[in-house]
């Protein structure tokens, strides 16, 4: 295998939350017209996780199917992304490695830039395999997507975690060199360390994230990479999926395009089947957005996708990847719309009672009440210790 081998995602599966908070029950609760969530924002539900899931179990629920299909041998690397960490030390995916039966012989990471993370893990997952192409790296994307109650951010809320499998000749997409990258000091949206919910300036972020589109853009550009025009479809990071239109109009205008409508859907329309249902997942997100396209767009095959993760802080990168030839006999698009169609609708109270749930500090032992029919809970906080268990 050379340096210029094909390398890329060779097999994705995502999974969510057990309950489902509609915007329908949200309006209703805060007085708001729904032509504002529905059409303002673009989102129909959010996901909203029972008291025992967090991003270890969602994480655990979206890599098993892939560990089972593919064995876990050649798995050497475990990267773990999120900016819903639950530990200053310890590396979420560690939990998960022990859960799915992981070989010791493997390293595990946890790396954090707000909802760019997912990206630089797969980025240096394809660095890892290109130093050799025997070994496959496992990519974790998870997290819960929190704002205060009552706050603008809380109809942008959702949770999911999405599993890569990152390998040599893969089976589902290829990514290419180069990328277009793009960092600026900004104060868009950050959750400091004593805080749950994250704080953000919500128009302010939306600027942000058009200028870090326009940024990469820019740079990928100037690296050589592909013109406007040879993209078939566009994944963006999607915190609510009107943004990823306000963002294809923006490039489509930065390039000098027609900002018709009919085109900017054309280009994103199918990248955003599950975000709108599911809400934002941060640093999952537009592994979402690649999972919806891949699942119910035309054939894709041999066709370019452009990329933007977007992380607020901020650093925001654009690359394209080539769809593979057969992509669609590895696809999992009939558990994905499962994942989605078995949360169970909760009212406004009981989202709101485990929005507000935070366990004491005080190292007692505090079991977690089972609720999850996913396959993996957090049982207990133990003397300080996150207890988890296999369904
Ligand atoms: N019918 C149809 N549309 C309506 C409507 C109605 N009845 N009422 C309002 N709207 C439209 C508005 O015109 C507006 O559309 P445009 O943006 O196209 O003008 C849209 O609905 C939203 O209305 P507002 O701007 O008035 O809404 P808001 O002030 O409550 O804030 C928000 C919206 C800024 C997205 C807020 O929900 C928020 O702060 N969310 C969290 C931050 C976020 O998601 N930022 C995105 C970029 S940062 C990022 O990408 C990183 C990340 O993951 C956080």
């Amino acid at each position: 295998m050379t340096q210029d081998a094909a390398i890329g995602i060779h097999d994705l599966s995502f999974a969510t939350t057990e309950f489902v908070l509609t915007h329908q029950a949200l309006a209703a609760h805060d007085g708001t017209d729904i032509g504002k969530y529905h059409v303002g924002i673009g989102q129909q539900s959010m996901s909203v996780p029972a008291a025992d899931e967090d991003i270890v179990t969602m994480g655990a629920a979206a890599a098993a199917p892939i560990t089972a299909r593919h064995g876990t041998d050649q798995i050497r690397t475990v990267v773990f992304a999120t900016e819903t960490s639950i530990d200053q030390s310890k590396a979420a995916g560690v939990y998960v490695h022990s859960l799915l039966g992981l070989p010791s012989s493997a390293r595990v990471v946890e790396i954090k830039q707000a909802c760019y993370a997912g990206t630089a893990a797969l980025q240096f997952a394809l660095g890892l395999v290109r130093r050799d192409p025997s070994q496959r790296v496992l990519v974790i994307a998870s997290d819960v997507s929190k704002y205060d109650l009552g706050s603008p951010g809380e109809p942008t809320q959702g949770a999911a975690a999405v599993a890569m499998l990152i390998a040599a000749d893969p089976a589902l997409v290829r990514i290419e060199d180069p990328s277009g990258l793009y960092t600026a000091d900004v104060m868009d949206f950050w959750r400091p360390n004593y805080r749950d919910t994250a704080l953000v300036d919500g128009h302010e972020s939306i600027n942000a994230y058009l200028q870090a589109l326009e940024g990469s853009w820019k740079d990928y550009i100037e690296q050589g990479g592909r013109a406007l025009g040879e993209f078939s479809a566009f994944c963006y990071h999607q915190p609510f999926t009107k943004m990823a239109y306000k963002a294809h109009r923006h490039l489509l205008h930065v390039c000098g395009h027609d900002t018709d409508a009919a085109e900017i859907t054309r280009a994103i329309g199918h990248t955003t089947a599950y975000n709108t249902v599911v809400g934002n997942s941060y640093t999952a997100s537009m592994y979402l957005a690649l999972a919806s396209l891949l699942d119910h767009g035309e054939d894709l095959t041999d066709k370019a996708i452009g990329f933007i993760s977007y992380g607020s802080g901020s650093v925001a990168e654009f690359f394209a990847g080539t769809v593979v030839p057969g992509y669609r006999e590895h696809l999992r698009t009939a558990e994905h719309q499962e994942a989605v169609a078995r949360r169970k609708p909760v009212d406004y109270a009981r989202y709101g009672e485990l929005h507000e749930r935070s366990f004491p500090a005080d190292g007692g032992d505090h079991p977690v009440p089972r609720e999850t029919s996913g396959p993996y809970r957090l049982a207990a906080l133990s003397r300080h210790k996150r207890i988890y268990e296999v369904r």
